[in-house]
């Protein structure tokens, strides 16, 4: 199967539902890649389930080059959306210089946080495909807790995914908000959403790799867990101290 471009993804809007994993590493882009996932994020969430740091804001555009190579080239053939990390898209040009350094270290299109709308209307007129993020926003956000309850926030979370997909987004992405909100925003834009935590109304999910494998101490009560890494590596971690110290190994 072919490369899905930000033109194919953004036609299956009504037509085919979007999965989406985030991926920061060579034999994990390896895996996904053989179970069909059509697009993967590298997300600044890598400083946080990687990197041991306590926020996204300690990523830098480095540390991001260096995950999306890993990612390239362990998925080849698949449409990788690398992540802006915080404050490396605040104007323009600024933005304009981090994302070429992420499509030159192997990323198809770029994510950015917020409605920085004469930032996405740079970058996709000079062009480069952009994903846009709304709702929780974790490079401004204090804490996790979900928005978008209240009707003025839901209001603008709304208006928001309306004036970033106005300006040239090919995907908007939906983090932590209501369910009805979800839905409610994938009926008010032409391009799909893809949620995390924003109910199953949206047009694709997103998930991270970590809390979907169990890889990690916690997650979000949202995340689904699909298997238990985490648990796995101390089993086979143990048998092998055992053997080893058995004197079998
Ligand atoms: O960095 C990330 O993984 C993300 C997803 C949570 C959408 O931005
Ligand atoms: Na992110």
């Amino acid at each position: 199967t072919a490369k899905h471009t930000a033109a194919s993804l953004r036609a299956m809007k009504a037509v085919a539902r979007i999965p989406m994993l985030t991926a920061y590493t060579t034999p994990v882009a390896r895996a996904l890649e053989k179970a069909r996932v059509p697009v993967l994020l590298v997300g600044d969430t890598v400083g946080m389930v990687e990197m041991g740091f306590d926020s996204t804001r300690q990523v830098t555009l480095d540390h991001m080059c260096y995950h999306v190579g890993a990612v390239r080239r362990g998925a080849p053939a698949t449409h990788i959306i690398g992540d802006l990390p915080y404050e490396t898209d605040g104007d323009p040009e600024t933005a304009l210089r981090s994302a070429r350094a992420l499509i030159t270290a192997g990323a198809d299109s770029v994510k950015l946080e917020g409605p920085k709308l004469e930032v996405i209307r740079h970058l996709v007129a000079q062009g480069i495909d952009v994903v846009g993020h709304t709702g929780l926003t974790p490079q401004t956000s204090t804490n996790f807790k979900q928005v978008g309850r209240e009707a003025p926030d839901a209001q603008r979370i709304l208006d928001e995914a309306r004036a970033i997909a106005g300006a040239g987004a090919f995907l908007v992405v939906l983090e932590h908000i209501p369910a009805a909100l979800g839905e409610a925003v994938t009926r008010a834009i032409a391009v799909p959403t893809i949620g995390i935590g924003a109910g199953s109304g949206c047009d694709g999910q997103v998930l991270v790799i970590n809390d979907a494998m169990g890889l990690g101490e916690r997650w979000p009560p949202f995340s689904r867990q699909y298997a238990f890494m985490g648990q796995a590596i101390v089993d086979a971690a143990a048998t092998y101290v055992g053997q080893v110290t058995g004197g079998t190994y």
